[in-house]
C-alpha cells in the first residue's frame, strides 16, 4: 500500500515577507499509521501540514504522497487522496449551504445522484450535524462549522486524513464523538493538536516541532515523559499524566 505514504524530505518553508517557517524537516509516515504534530504557537504545524496537499509550496525539499513527488502534474491525484481540515472552518466552508458543501468533494470526484446524497449525509451523521444540512455555513456557531468541516472531508472517503486542531472549539461531548470517529478510521492519520490528552489517545507516534524544525519523533509515552524536551518545546504533559490535584496523583 505504499501509495498512502507521506514523506517529507528536507522540507523548507519561506513566507514572502522572510519568515523561515520550516527548515529541513524529513519523516516518513506509512500506511495506517495515526501520528500527532505537536508544538508551540509558531513552531510551524499548520505550515507543514499545508504542503501535504500541495496549499503552500515547498520552498526546498520535497514532499511525497505515495511513490510520487508532489508536482503539478500529480496534484490532483494527491487531493483526492489527502483529505485535509483547516485550522479555521472559514477557509474550508464557502457554498450557501452545508449540504453543498460537503457534497462538493464527491460531485468533483464525478459521483451523482443517490451517492452524492449518501455520502453527504452519512458524513454529516458521523459528526452529529445532520440536523444542519440546509443551514447557511457563515450562519453556524463555531463548533458546528468545525464539525462541518470535517464532514467536506470525509464525504470524499481519502486515504489519508490530514487534521489541523480537530478538536478545538468542540464541546466534551462533539470532542468525544470525534475522537471515536478517528479511532475507528484505519487509514493513515496525520493531525495537529495542542489537545495532548487526544494526542496521547489517539497516536502512537509524535513529531514534536520546535521553531520549524524537528525536535523530536517517537513513541507518544516516550515524548511525554522527555520532562527536558517538553519544557524546551514550550510543551506541557497531558492532563491525565500530570496526576490529580485534589487526590494527590492516586
Ligand atoms: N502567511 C504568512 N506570512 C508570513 N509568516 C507566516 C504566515 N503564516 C504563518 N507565518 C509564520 O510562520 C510561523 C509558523 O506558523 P504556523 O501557522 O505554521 O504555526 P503553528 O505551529 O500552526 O501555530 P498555532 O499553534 O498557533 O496554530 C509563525 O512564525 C508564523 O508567524
Ligand atoms: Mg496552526
Amino acid at each position: 500500500m505504499s501509495h498512502h505514504i507521506v514523506e517529507l524530505r528536507n522540507l523548507r518553508h519561506v513566507y514572502p515577507d522572510g519568515t523561515v517557517a520550516l527548515k529541513e524537516i524529513s519523516f516518513r509516515i506509512t500506511h495506517g499509521e495515526s501520528v500527532a504534530i505537536i508544538g508551540a504557537n509558531g513552531a510551524g504545524k499548520s505550515t507543514l501540514l499545508l504542503h501535504l496537499n500541495g496549499y503552500l509550496a515547498a520552498t526546498g525539499g520535497e514532499v511525497r504522497i505515495g511513490d510520487y513527488p508532489l508536482t503539478k502534474a500529480t496534484l490532483p491525484h494527491v487531493r483526492r487522496t489527502v483529505g485535509m481540515v483547516f485550522q479555521e472552518p472559514d477557509d474550508q466552508l464557502f457554498m450557501p449551504s452545508v449540504y453543498e458543501d460537503v457534497a462538493f468533494g464527491p460531485l468533483n470526484l464525478g459521483l451523482t445522484g443517490l451517492e452524492v446524497e449518501r455520502r453527504v449525509n452519512d458524513a454529516l451523521q458521523r459528526v452529529g450535524v445532520g440536523h444542519l444540512r440546509e443551514k447557511a455555513p457563515y450562519n453556524l456557531s463555531g463548533g458546528e462549522k468545525k464539525r462541518v468541516a470535517i464532514a467536506t472531508v470525509l464525504s470524499m472517503s481519502p486515504d489519508i486524513l490530514v487534521m489541523d486542531e480537530p478538536t478545538s472549539g468542540l464541546d466534551p461531548h462533539a470532542r468525544r464523538q470525534l475522537m471515536r470517529l478517528l479511532r475507528e478510521f484505519n487509514h493513515t492519520k496525520i493531525f495537529t493538536s495542542h489537545d495532548l490528552d487526544m494526542v496521547l489517545d489517539l497516536c502512537p507516534r509524535t513529531i514534536v516541532l520546535h521553531e520549524g524544525e524537528v525536535a523530536a519523533d517517537g513513541p507518544t509515552g516516550d515524548i511525554f515523559r522527555d520532562d527536558d524536551l517538553l519544557v524546551r518545546c514550550r510543551l506541557e504533559k497531558p492532563f491525565s499524566l500530570q496526576g490529580c490535584p485534589i487526590c494527590g496523583g492516586r
